[in-house]
């Protein structure tokens, strides 16, 4: 009896050293985003269809004429219309659009 108790918790032992050592292989950590690209279609996807479409990213008197002018643009947008997004998420989509439209 006492061993077996003993074995289980030897196992459980194992089992937690190796669930913890994969967990940092992954390199994952609460809320990281692996892949920002996807991540900024789907948040966008979800809360940016309200007031317009993808055309305004590529028509052809767009303002936005650079990164930086892409992240304020993104922030006044998500601000204006409490997306609850975190910073996070904001980049995400701000690395979407510019791969998929803008092209800094
Ligand atoms: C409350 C309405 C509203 C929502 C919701 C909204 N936008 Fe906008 N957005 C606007 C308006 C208005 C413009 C300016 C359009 C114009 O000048 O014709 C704009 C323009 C933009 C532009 C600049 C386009 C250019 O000319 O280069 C970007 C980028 C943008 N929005 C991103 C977003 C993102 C990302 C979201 C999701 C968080 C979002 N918008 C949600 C209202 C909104």
């Amino acid at each position: 009896m006492k061993t077996s108790t003993r074995k289980l918790f030897n196992h459980l032992l194992f089992l937690a050293a190796i669930s913890i050592s994969n967990a940092c292989f992954a390199g994952e950590s609460e809320g990281e985003i692996k892949d920002p690209i996807a991540h900024g279609e789907e948040a966008h996807k979800n809360h940016c269809y309200k007031c317009h479409t993808d055309s305004v990213y590529t028509r052809d008197n767009r303002f936005v004429k650079s990164i930086d002018a892409l992240s304020k643009q993104v922030l006044r947008c998500k601000e204006g219309s409490d997306v609850p997004w975190f910073d996070e998420d904001a980049d995400a989509v701000v690395q979407f659009l510019n791969k998929k439209y803008y092209r800094f």
